[in-house]
């Protein structure tokens, strides 16, 4: 369905579930400090993720699992500093919500109060559930997180396509619909199936944004520095490039390196 783009000043929870209603999709990328941010910002995009993959991205972690709550704060603060539009999320993560509801929302209410973010995102469905209640009680908006849940990577073994066998489609279903019914404004539905995602998007009123999810949801998410072709190592199928910046940026910095030693660089317009 082809739907005119309204001009949303600021996007907030309530604009992303009328986007579902008036069937316009939603944009959702990652960014983690202030500057891509202003590029992300600028550019349209609805919803700025501060995810937790900052601990592959900037970090240069195996996996999303030692990034600090400290340190999420940090990047988030960045990110809100530089928006004018987009909603910004902010991943709880790893051990700041597992261990009880009470943890769970005095994590929330630091990444609210020191980093200006709009709203949490949070991985998993009934085992969290009451964290995501006690977090939803307080008035923070929460965005679920389904199928391939990278803080659980030790338990899954690989990154492989989720919710394949009934068993775990149907428990994925179930978590959906009791996400969307304690309070969610939206979830986030990685690697699964685009026939299980499309059903699971059908089924609820809030959004459903996927990535690796097919294009029967409501809106899609990316890794900024993967769609932009910073990262070059990682290849999944559902990842669409839209530059080749780590080509572009190695061959600018070649030619600076170059310029320098040459002693091209600065040149008489480039001095005082
Ligand atoms: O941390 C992250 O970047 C995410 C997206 C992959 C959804 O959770």
């Amino acid at each position: 369905m082809s739907v005119a783009k309204k001009d949303y000043k600021r996007i907030t929870v309530k604009t992303l579930v009328d986007m579902k209603a008036n069937g316009e999709k939603i944009s959702m990328l990652t960014a983690y400090d202030y500057t891509m941010a202003k590029i992300v910002d600028g550019a349209g995009v609805d919803v700025i993720l501060v995810g937790d993959s900052a601990s592959n991205v900037m970090a240069g972690h195996e996996t999303t699992l030692p990034i600090t709550l400290d340190q999420m704060i940090y990047h988030a603060a960045g990110v809100v500093r530089a928006i004018e539009r987009s909603l910004v999320v902010v991943d709880l993560p790893f051990g700041s919500y597992q261990s009880d509801p009470k943890e769970a929302l005095r994590s929330a209410i630091r990444i609210m109060k020191e980093s200006g973010g709009h709203a949490v995102k949070l991985e998993g469905g009934k085992e969290v559930k009451e964290s995501i209640k006690r977090i939803l009680n307080a008035g923070i908006p929460v965005m679920g997180h389904l199928g391939l849940t990278p803080q659980s990577i030790y338990k899954f073994g690989t990154y492989t396509v989720r919710a394949k066998e009934e068993e775990e489609a149907d428990k994925l279903k179930e978590d959906a619909l009791m996400l969307e019914r304690i309070g969610c404004f939206a979830i986030v539905l990685e690697k699964i199936p685009a026939k299980l995602a499309k059903e699971v998007a059908e089924s609820i009123s809030i959004p459903v944004i996927g990535i690796g999810a097919g294009n029967g949801v409501d809106g899609q998410v990316l890794v900024l520095h993967d769609m932009l072709g910073m990262t070059h190592e990682f290849h999944p199928r559902f990842l669409r490039r839209y530059m080749n910046l780590y080509e572009d940026m190695t061959s600018s910095i070649s030619q600076y390196v170059k310029d320098v030693k040459a002693v091209d660089f600065p040149n008489d317009e480039e001095q005082y």
